[in-house]
């Protein structure tokens, strides 16, 4: 939103979204409007009865009309209610389709996000952005706007009221509501309210983003016995909160006792000026005008309520917006402007710089390598030097900064992103599988497969063990009846998925700890299987599966620090010969032991 133009109403922006159906936002105005000036009028019918009771009194005999008054009085309030009752109808209407509608851009905008910006966001993140957000304008929509209607036509109705029956108490009954009114907006509403409720919003989004990850470090916790240190994060976040709730509470403390006595002060003003009337020669038309204001005024609390609730829900509304906006202003990826066909399955890295956002320094810091279509090469180096994301790279999680990464002589940027998810195929560290059949979960890769080829792709994923296990089989639930499947199990049904879909450039970001040695053989033999005649980058843990690469790249500090085939790099002394003497160690004690 830019701040230096003039900024656009938050119901206009809102209404923008719902096309034609913005009319209907228009009709619960109208009709809310509409609605007040009618839920008046009861009140001037049942004065009139008061009237007529004081004028006859005490022959109450004679008050012929208060039948009729009453009538139309509750006509009136009927009459308000149902049209109130068709601004809420057309409110809901509007908001249905501006909520629908946003939430259709925003489902669109997530697709065409980078994918590294939801896996660092996270996608529950992004997912409660939306919902709750466009929740908060529903309501807006459905209830808050007709109310608020309501809320700011009745009072210029009741002034007209207020100053028909006795101007000299009108303009009393007026002062009264200008200071509570200025109590209200002066002390309550403002810039600095503003700031508190984003700041509250960030303070629970972030408590309820710790509460999560504590609940997903509880093995964790467990295992070591650090109950303490890993609370240590969410207590700061429900500390956060709790001092801004506390202090939001507390700012309103004053101001809102303040405006309670002055808006429900009527009485007493009314009272005393009946008193000082009535000790000198008061005319029965001055108390029968009083009468109305008695009854009259209580509305006033009442509407007031209302008014203030719904400023405070407009400003609500506008973080909304904010938020909302923080998901459609993300930078696109943009799709191939320029779509050139990729002439073999080469991959190439010509000087990539690559930072991500915020970072104080390049995650990538100038890398240049070639694989030859076909090729095997692993990444190896330290935790940290840029192994996941150069790999990531190339199936665009995120796009460059300099440099450019080529497939096959084409930029990555210059393939149209379905072909370029066709070509480059990523087994992920911690491989993601969804809540639903272990078929379904394989033929996301590709639906059209038929049984046949899925039980084939399992089989040469050396999954067969695990579908036997399963009771039943391919059809069975990940996640239902206590099915559960290791970190190793998992990665080898991805592996599966992958082989399906049968992209000629793999890459596999190795699982850095198996639990057991066979489930490792077994998803080193899936590697391998599905690895024949692709182009392959493995990012290896260890290094006994780099061994026969063709070539292998060290990553240190974002740069490439030594490349080579294993036994070059053996005799180089350098990095890797040092790590690979780890390795020996660490195998031979293991077989020691
Ligand atoms: N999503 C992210 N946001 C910000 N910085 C990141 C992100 N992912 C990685 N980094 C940083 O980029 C650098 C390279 O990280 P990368 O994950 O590529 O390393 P790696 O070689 O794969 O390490 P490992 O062997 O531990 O998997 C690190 O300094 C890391 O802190
Ligand atoms: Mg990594």
């Amino acid at each position: 939103m830019d701040n230096k133009t003039k900024k656009r109403p938050n119901l206009l922006t809102l209404m923008d979204n719902a096309g034609w159906f913005k009319y209907f936002t228009v009709g619960a105005i109208v009709l809310s409007a509409a609605s007040a000036c009618l839920g008046l009028v009861p009140f001037v019918y049942i004065w009139k009865i008061v009237n007529e009771v004081l004028s006859v009194a005490p022959d109450f005999a004679k008050a012929e009309n208060i039948e009729d008054y009453g009538f139309t009085a509750v006509k009136y309030a009927v009459n308000a209610m149902c049209v109130y009752f068709c601004a809420l109808a057309c409110s809901h209407l509007g908001a249905f389709r501006t909520v629908a509608n946003i939430r259709e851009r925003c489902v669109a905008k997530v697709l065409r996000m980078p994918l590294g910006h939801i896996e660092t966001e996270g996608s529950g993140k992004i997912r409660k952005i939306i919902i709750d957000s466009t929740d908060a304008m529903s309501n807006y929509l459905e209830h808050i706007l007709p109310d608020r209607t309501v809320g700011m036509v009745t009072p210029v109705a009741m002034i007209a009221l207020l100053m028909y029956f006795d101007w000299r108490i009108g303009l009393l009954c007026i002062a009264t509501i200008v200071v509570a009114f200025l109590i209200m907006y002066g002390f309550m509403v403002g810039p600095s309210l503003k700031r508190d409720i984003l700041a509250y919003n960030v303070a629970l989004e972030n408590m309820t983003k710790e509460a999560v990850e504590y609940v997903r470090g509880i093995p964790v916790v467990k295992t070591f016995g650090q109950s303490v240190f890993s609370f240590k994060k969410l207590k700061a976040a429900i500390d956060t909160y709790e001092r801004f709730s506390v202090s939001y509470t507390r700012r309103f403390r004053i101001p809102m006792t303040a405006y309670t006595v002055v808006i429900n002060s009527f009485f007493a003003m009314l009272t005393a000026v009946a008193l000082w009337h009535g000790s000198g020669a008061a005319s029965p038309e001055f108390f029968s005008n009083l009468m109305f204001y008695i009854i009259f005024t209580p509305v006033i609390a009442v509407i007031f309520f209302k008014l203030m609730h719904s400023s405070e829900a407009d400003m609500i509304v506008e973080n909304s917006l904010l938020r909302i906006n923080s998901v459609l202003d993300v930078e696109e990826m943009k799709d191939a402007e320029n779509p050139q066909t990729p002439s073999d399955y080469s991959v190439e890295f010509q000087n990539v710089k690559f930072r991500y956002k915020d970072a104080a320094r390049n995650a990538l810091d100038g890398i240049s390598l070639t694989i030859p279509s076909g090729g095997h090469v692993a990444f190896v180096g330290p935790s940290g030097g840029g192994k996941t994301t150069s790999a990531s790279l190339v199936s665009r999680f995120w796009d460059v900064a300099e440099g450019r990464i080529l497939i096959g002589g084409v930029d990555v940027r210059n393939i149209p992103q379905a072909r370029l998810s066709e070509i480059v195929s990523f087994v992920f560290q911690d491989s993601k599988l969804m809540k639903t059949s272990i078929l379904d979960n394989i033929k996301m890769a590709k639906p059209t497969a038929t049984d046949a080829e899925v039980a084939d792709v399992l089989q040469r994923a050396q999954c067969t063990d695990i579908i036997n296990r399963l009771p039943d089989g391919v059809n069975t639930v990940i996640g239902s009846r206590g099915t559960y499947l290791s970190g190793g199990e998992q990665q080898r049904i991805a592996i599966a998925r992958v082989m399906l879909r049968s992209a000629p450039i793999l890459i596999l970001d190795e699982a850095t700890a198996f639990a057991d040695p066979e489930n490792e053989e077994k998803v080193l033999r899936a590697f391998n299987e599905m690895s024949k005649g692709k182009t392959v980058i493995k990012i290896a843990h260890r290094l006994s599966t780099v061994v026969d690469a063709d070539a292998i790249f060290v990553f240190k500090d974002g740069r490439i620090v030594e490349s080579g085939k294993h036994e070059d790099l053996v005799k180089q002394q350098g990095i890797y010969s040092r790590m690979w003497n780890e390795y020996q160690k660490s195998v031979e004690w293991k077989i020691e032991n």
